[in-house]
């Protein structure tokens, strides 16, 4: 089976919901693919994704609450099909790490390559809104272009 590994910097905020948002776009879509999501840092290892994210996702129906942040390991590079960055640092740092191929999410879904924005900083809930929207374009135009 084929799986997706989906990487940020926390593994709190953005990778979380595209864990999330791709299984949805997978059990839609009938597939048999397997998804993951990991951080580039360690920063908040066993923790649940950040309260906006879980709010947002909830929103939509997804329930995202049960995830536990983790760091990616070099075991990752042997399991996982696919691995997706979510901005261009987090896309380097996948690659000095060792993957061999590193995607962008912002390639997807008429983004143009763009980064998804961190919204761990952003002062209010408006950004996550926006953050959804992105991940769950990119992440369904990923799975149709590579999966379908
Ligand atoms: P994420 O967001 O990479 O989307 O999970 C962040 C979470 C935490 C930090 C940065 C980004 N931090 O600096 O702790």
């Amino acid at each position: 089976m084929k799986k997706i590994l989906f990487v940020c910097l926390g593994n709190i905020c953005r990778s979380p919901l595209a864990e999330g948002i791709a299984q949805k776009h997978i059990a839609d879509m009938q597939l048999n693919v397997e998804v993951d999501s990991a951080g580039t840092s360690n920063w908040h290892k066993g923790e649940h994704p950040c309260s906006n994210s879980i709010k947002i996702a909830k929103q939509h129906g997804i329930d995202i609450s049960q995830q536990i942040s983790r760091p990616i390991s070099k075991k990752d590079i042997d399991d996982f099909y696919y691995v997706v960055a979510m901005d261009e640092r987090n896309r380097e740092e996948l690659l000095s790490f060792g993957f061999p191929k590193v995607y962008k999410l912002g390639d997807f879904g008429g983004y143009g390559g763009k980064d998804v924005p961190d919204p761990y900083f952003f002062p209010g809930f408006e950004g996550f809104e926006k953050v959804y929207e992105m991940v769950y374009l990119t992440t369904k135009d990923f799975i149709e272009k590579k999966l379908v």
